[in-house]
């Protein structure tokens, strides 16, 4: 029989994506101020997504200091690609948008200041991908509007799907026949909580 290797979480926090001085700085931060981030293996996994289909326009819900709209931007930085990122409080904007400067990508970024279940009714598509990490209660009420908003077979990822106040979301997303889903449970070295789920929809 094939044996697991021993202390699985362990060693698995040998694999956690290397990461420049910036965003180490984020990560600091986070702990610090309690800020919940994504942290380096989401941060990698959104990347990897997000060059893998070549998303060129990225909408993301929930930007705090930025640190997820970096890894965004980067991935979509070779093919001239944008990310439009919405946060409700108006500081941490301010944080974000200084921290987009510092990495030398406020061109490829355009952070709104607005409450995201406002702003997205008003809203034009089409994105490739969108990123969902605002209070969790939100993300049920979002979905109707994610599907207006993404091309057919763009890309939902929803992070924080192990929360409690996701599970509405979770339910309806896993019954439509308008997307085509898959939840993770997941062990996320240095994200905000580490055991978490992760949700990836297709837009059907
Ligand atoms: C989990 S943090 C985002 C972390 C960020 N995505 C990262 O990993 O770097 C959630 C952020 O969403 C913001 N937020 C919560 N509900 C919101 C809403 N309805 N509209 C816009 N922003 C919201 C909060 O102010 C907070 O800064």
């Amino acid at each position: 029989m094939s044996k697991m290797i021993p202390d699985l979480e362990g060693a698995f926090r040998e694999f956690v994506p290397p990461r420049d001085a910036v965003l180490l700085e984020l990560e600091q931060e986070a702990r610090r101020e309690g800020i919940p981030i994504i942290g380096p293996v989401v941060g990698q996994f959104l990347h990897i997504l997000a060059r893998a289909m070549q998303a060129k326009q990225i909408l993301e819900l929930g930007t705090a200091t930025g640190y997820s709209a970096i890894y965004l931007a980067r991935a979509c930085e070779g093919l001239k690609g944008k990310v439009v990122t919405l946060e409700k409080d108006e500081r941490m904007a301010k944080r974000a948008q200084a921290n987009f400067k510092k990495v030398g990508l406020e061109h490829r970024i355009e952070i709104r200041v607005a409450d995201a279940l406002a702003e997205v009714t008003t809203m034009k598509g089409p994105f490739d991908f969108i990123f969902l990490d605002i209070d969790k209660e939100g993300y049920l009420p979002l979905l109707s509007h994610c599907h207006r908003l993404l091309k057919t077979e763009g890309l939902i990822v929803a992070d924080n799907v192990g929360f409690h106040a996701a599970n509405n979301f979770n339910r309806a997303l896993f019954q439509s026949p308008q997307w085509k889903s898959v939840h993770l449970l997941s062990f996320l070295p240095y994200h905000s909580p580490e055991k978490d789920g992760l949700c990836l929809a297709l837009r059907t």
